[in-house]
């Protein structure tokens, strides 16, 4: 029995924090909350349960801390405010708590990953003797898991891309999501934060050098690329509206060049409403999102991962398989030697283990 500390209840952690609730080889024993409205709730009702649990949400991380867990599942939102993070996974870390999570999505290829990043959390592990696992389901598992499964069944690889094509309308989230990725913006306006020089590389270049490492192949460079579209017509959806003249999709892509030629991509294809960028890549018929690997080789192979869900939507589907991405490898990571693990350090078995029980 494993026990356990989650780390926020946003958009991921709620669903990490029933999933802990739920497995009988899991143990919850404790909560984190930075909202004011959360601490002092009990658990289950931060993660819609009825069945109150005892656990009662905290913003203190030295009394987390003081329950010696031996995992923290860290669901904070960390792209924003990275050096609050890594200080508060490497206090984790250092007190010899295991950390798995979805927040500082360069850590999901913890070798590609700058020093000012990697250099601090592998000090608090080894200063602990903890590990720390980063991943989710893009950037995560298309790009270190689906694509080697693809990969696995060709001869000769010519070219390997990696695609997430997904309508993010029904995605409540336009603060993060939708202010960084620009949607609403006019032409005139300046670049979103995703999209400035190098941002594109920076999140998702670690992937393509990644892959790059895996096939041994080198590379001239990786380079980014990104196409705006602007709609002629309103846009309603959950996220927001979009007037006309506004952003309603954006395709974008980090590429790894070898001879001229892109070899290794990892593209994101995200439009608000099947409405936008109609002549843009769409999911398969019916659907509102896939995550795809295409390997042109002897033979071609598709692979498509789409999520369903009876209650929830895609896009929330998204999140609970974010959530799975961290919460299933919880044994291993704390059987794990010290240090920052990727994906690939990972038997795929031992993230099934405990699954069905
Ligand atoms: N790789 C993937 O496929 C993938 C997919 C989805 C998300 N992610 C990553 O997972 C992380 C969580 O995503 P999410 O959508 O769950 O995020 P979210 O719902 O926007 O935020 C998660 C939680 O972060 C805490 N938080 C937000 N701003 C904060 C601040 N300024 N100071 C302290 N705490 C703050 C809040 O905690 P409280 O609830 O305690 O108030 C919030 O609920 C992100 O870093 C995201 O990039 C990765």
């Amino acid at each position: 029995m494993r026990r356990v500390v989650q780390f926020s209840t946003g958009n991921v952690g709620r669903h990490s924090l029933a999933a802990i609730i739920g497995r009988p080889d899991l143990e919850l024993v404790g909560v984190h909350a930075a909202s004011d409205n959360k601490v002092g709730r009990d658990a289950a009702e931060l993660c819609g349960l009825s069945e109150p649990t005892g656990v009662i949400a905290t913003d203190d991380i030295d009394a987390l801390i003081a329950l010696q867990p031996d995992c923290v599942v860290y669901t904070a939102l960390g792209e924003t405010r990275p050096m609050e993070v890594i200080e508060e996974m490497a206090k984790l870390l250092a007190a010899g708590i295991n950390v798995v999570g979805t927040s500082m999505v360069w850590l999901v290829t913890p070798r590609q990953a700058d020093d000012w990043l990697r250099a601090p959390l592998e000090e608090a592990c080894a200063a602990g003797n903890a590990s720390l696992y980063v991943n989710g389901i893009d950037p995560g598992y298309s790009s270190d898991s689906a694509v080697f499964s693809a990969l696995s069944l060709v001869t000769r690889a010519r070219s390997v891309t990696v695609q997430e094509i997904f309508d993010y309308g029904n995605y409540d989230d336009y603060e993060y999501t939708g202010t960084a990725m620009g949607f609403g913006n006019s032409p005139d306006d300046p670049l979103p934060i995703a999209f400035q020089l190098g941002v594109i590389t920076s999140v998702f270049g670690g992937l393509v050098r990644n892959i790059a490492a895996q096939l041994d192949v080198e590379l001239d460079e990786v380079r980014e690329r990104y196409e705006p579209w602007y709609t002629p017509e309103r846009i309603e959806c959950k996220m927001m509206t979009v007037e006309p003249g506004g952003l309603a999709a954006v395709r974008f892509a980090a590429e790894g060049v070898r001879s001229g030629e892109p070899v290794i991509t990892v593209e994101h294809v995200n439009r608000l409403t099947s409405a936008a960028a109609p002549d843009w890549q769409v999911p398969p018929e019916g659907q509102l999102g896939v995550h795809k690997v295409i390997v042109e080789g002897e033979p071609r192979v598709e692979v498509n991962t789409l999520l369903s869900h009876p209650v929830l939507d895609v896009t929330e589907a998204g999140c609970l398989s974010t959530a799975a991405r961290a919460v299933n490898a919880i044994d291993w990571v704390c059987r794990a030697p010290a240090g920052l693990i990727a994906a690939d350090d990972i038997p795929p078995t031992e993230m099934i283990r405990g699954l069905m029980w």
